[in-house]
């Protein structure tokens, strides 16, 4: 046997022995797992489908019409997860992809975006100077108030004074509610003052889409003019991306994934993504999600119970930041990650709002409950696993 299946054993059992907290990670159905290892992925099929309605038509090369079916299938159910007409693209190989050609397909390089920054909870993709989306565009942060959670007053403000041309909403380590409502609200009455202003407000809904495809979280469709996610995560699908937008934009969106920033689809990731969401209109999964977050908040009770600052206070979606600034000063993050990793427990550091440390150190831990539920953890199991994760907390302190 080849040293790959080897590994991929390994990692087999890892995964196996392991509790999983990483709030971005996820266990797939074997379905998707088929469909990804499928033949698909022999095809090429750079283009889209005949029958797209945006103006891109056709595929570069022949033998197409079983992946122009699929593709096209792919779109249909996930306007169906969302309830949406929005246009949609299946083809982002991730959701940094995704975010890349939704900025490429509406902003010109030096436009403002305003966003939420990384050290607040925000992705390296909205805007962070080592990534491309910094490098490109001129980027404002809006602020988190004394509690973590986001000032929209922020925002209202810095609309009116710096008139960025894309709003971006959306993050990697936000435990509330974010009201998508309020933000289209000011971009509207920033309009309605000045009529020569067009923003975009783009909404990247990767961590929370699994909630608002179960209606556990509001929804951006309707409000948003691109709305792009990740289907890994929440949505427990394939590693992948996807970008929704109003149809006037379809032909800009379509053009910027290609042939602007990718070449061929994955067409068996595309597979991978049509079963993730033939999976998530079943009922069993919005009660997955339901669980997601009643797991979430118990776990996050009992932090706060044994003495933990949890960011904001609490959750409302399927992950926590734990804030050791003030309760463990002399820990950081990546120390509380490298001992759960000892005991068999993964999860990540992460920054704080406010942080005073590097993004390496962080005064930070993220924790989230997508990934145990879909092992079939409950309540109770997750306040005996943040018991233990106090235990080795208390150990490093020793
Ligand atoms: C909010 C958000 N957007 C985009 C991404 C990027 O996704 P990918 O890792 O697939 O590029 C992530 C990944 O964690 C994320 O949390």
């Amino acid at each position: 046997m080849s040293k790959v299946f080897d590994l991929i054993e390994k990692e087999q059992q890892r995964q196996n022995n392991t509790i999983e907290l990483i709030a971005s990670e996820n266990f797939v159905s074997d379905n998707v797992r088929r469909a990804v290892g499928s033949c698909l992925t022999n095809k090429y099929a750079e283009g889209y489908p005949t029958t797209r309605l945006s103006g891109h038509k056709g595929r570069y090369y022949g033998g197409c019409t079983v992946v122009d079916e699929l593709e096209e299938y792919c779109c249909d159910l996930w306007r169906q997860v969302f309830k949406t007409d929005y246009h949609v693209n299946v083809q982002p190989h991730s959701g940094s992809s995704a975010n890349l050609a939704a900025y490429m397909a509406v902003l010109t390089p030096g436009d403002t975006i305003l966003s939420m920054s990384l050290n607040d909870g925000g992705h390296l993709t909205h805007g962070s100077p080592v990534n491309i989306s910094g490098k490109l565009f001129h980027i404002e942060s809006y602020s988190l108030d004394a509690s973590g959670r986001i000032d929209y007053e922020d925002i209202a403000n810095k609309v009116r004074a710096s008139k960025p041309q894309m709003v971006l909403a959306g993050a990697s380590a936000y435990s509330r509610i974010i009201d998508f409502r309020k933000i289209r609200a000011i971009l509207d009455e920033a309009m309605a003052q000045d009529e020569t202003y067009k923003p975009y407000f783009m909404v990247d809904m990767a961590h929370i889409a699994g909630l608002i495809a179960a209606g556990e979280h509001p929804t951006p469709f309707g409000l948003a003019d691109i709305v792009t996610t990740t289907t890994h995560k929440t949505l427990r699908g394939t590693r992948g991306g996807m970008i929704f937008c109003r149809k006037e934009l379809a032909g800009k969106i379509d053009s910027a994934i290609f042939p602007c920033c990718q070449g061929g689809p994955l067409e068996h990731v595309i597979a991978g993504k049509a079963v993730t969401a033939e999976e998530a209109l079943t009922p069993e999964y919005q009660e997955y999600i339901r669980q997601v977050v009643r797991n979430s908040k118990a776990m996050c009770a009992q932090f706060i119970e044994m003495g933990y600052d949890v960011v904001t206070g609490g959750t409302d979606n399927h992950l926590f930041v734990i804030d050791l600034s003030k309760t463990h000063p002399h820990l950081t993050g990546k120390m509380v990650q490298n001992d759960l990793d000892r005991h068999d427990i993964t999860a990540n550091k992460n920054c704080v709002p406010f942080e005073k440390r590097s993004p390496v150190e962080t005064s930070g831990v993220r924790i989230g409950t997508a990934a145990m539920t879909t092992k079939g953890y409950k309540e109770a199991d997750f306040i005996a696993v943040a018991k233990r994760i106090d235990e080795i907390i208390r150990g490093i302190q020793a």
